[in-house]
């Protein structure tokens, strides 16, 4: 009984939505999500993020697949029999209704009774710190404090999964950065299981416990943010998490300790289990290395590159490097490292990075 799948909150299995388009927006989706757990959803615009959402809150019927809760496949259920509160971006707050009464929405429809209604709009209230503005209207609100009602109004029903579909980006970027925060404090002292619907890495990076990586319909990766960051499983994860240079290489000494041809130098390669499976002596890969990892030196025989930029931008200097053979690198350095002081526009230099800082895919 102590299997994963056993204790799992949430089972999504082979999730399928086809709108009629030239292939599905979301396409045999399968996770788990355990209990309490803040999941993101994260991708590109139009990656079947919102396709996703609309299915757990029962507003779109699934093409195909299962999502099971608590033991229970509940794809068939109507939405008012589903117990999720539904966050959207746009907060779709009742404009000529007070905050209390938009909060109190959810309570009058499932026929709560007065004084219970007002104790628990009090409560939903205090949980996202607007206690005392229940009388007033929503236009009467700054941004943050709208999305906040909105939240309230979310959690209010005491719902057993909590729904949020771009929270944040109608806010102003230092409101965002404050809201994660806020949200991710709410979800901790409420324990509602989330899914929290995202197109921004940072905002997945810093609010979820576990991150799913969609790309066209599909589930590219899902970890904690640090494995999507640092052991990225696609060049799609790769790129859209972070930044990422990538570098063609061929792999050799497969047998031995692997190394990797690149530029017409020798480099060691990751260890054999951190290379792709079915990759032999001669196979094309793709290296990929974060511009953090690069570090410079004076040219010493080694892989070697030409300066192209440097750029100061704050925390650190971006230099622009140029490869034999055209292909561009970006190094990010402390602003007061040597490596900075050597990267003078056209200047030669070496440059290398740890074999364990390298992530290797097939070409
Ligand atoms: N009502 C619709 N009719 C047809 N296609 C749609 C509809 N809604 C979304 N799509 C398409 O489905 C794909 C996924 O959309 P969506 O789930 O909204 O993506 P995301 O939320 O990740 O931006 C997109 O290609 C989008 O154009
Ligand atoms: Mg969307």
């Amino acid at each position: 009984m102590t299997s994963p799948a056993m204790t799992a909150h949430i089972r999504i299995r082979e999730l399928t939505f086809d709108y009629g388009g030239d292939r599905p927006a979301v396409d045999a989706l399968s996770f788990d999500i355990a209990k309490g757990e803040f999941i993101g959803l994260l991708g590109p615009s139009g990656c079947g993020k919102s396709t996703t959402l609309r299915m757990f809150a029962g507003l779109l019927a699934p093409t195909s697949g299962q999502i099971v809760i608590n033991g229970e496949d509940i794809v068939a259920r109507p939405p008012w029999e589903r117990n999720m509160g539904l966050v959207f971006q746009s907060y779709a707050l009742f404009p000529h209704m007070t905050v209390a009464q938009n909060v109190a929405f959810g309570l009058r429809l499932r026929k709560v009774g007065k004084a219970e209604t007002a104790s628990r709009v009090a409560e939903a209230l205090r949980a996202v710190r607007l206690d005392n503005f229940g009388s007033r209207r929503p236009a009467e609100l700054s941004g943050g404090q709208q999305q906040r009602v909105a939240i309230a109004r979310a959690i209010v029903i005491q719902p057993e999964i909590l729904l949020l579909d771009e929270p944040l980006s109608n806010l102003d970027a230092r409101l965002r950065d404050e809201m994660r925060f806020e949200i991710r404090d709410i979800q901790t002292r409420t324990g509602i299981t989330t899914l929290f619907v995202t197109h921004d890495q940072q905002e997945a990076l810093t609010m979820c416990d576990r991150i799913a990586v969609m790309n066209g319909g599909r589930l590219e990766q899902i970890g904690t943010p640090v494995a999507v960051y640092d052991q990225a499983a696609t060049p799609f994860v790769a790129n859209f998490i972070g930044r990422a240079n990538s570098v063609p290489a061929t792999l050799s000494h497969l047998s031995g300790a692997p190394q990797l041809r690149l530029e017409g130098q020798w480099l060691p390669a990751p260890r054999a289990e951190d290379l792709p499976v079915g990759v032999t002596d001669g196979t094309r890969v793709s290296a990929m290395v974060r511009p953090h990892a690069i570090r410079l030196a004076k040219p010493d025989g080694g892989l070697t590159a030409r300066v192209v930029r440097r750029v100061f931008v704050g925390s650190v200097v971006e230099v622009e490097l140029q490869l034999a053979d055209n292909h561009t690198l970006i190094a990010e350095l402390r602003p007061d490292s040597d490596g900075a002081a050597l990267a003078e526009p056209g200047a030669e230099v070496a440059i290398s990075w740890r074999p364990t800082d390298m992530r290797i895919f097939a070409a």
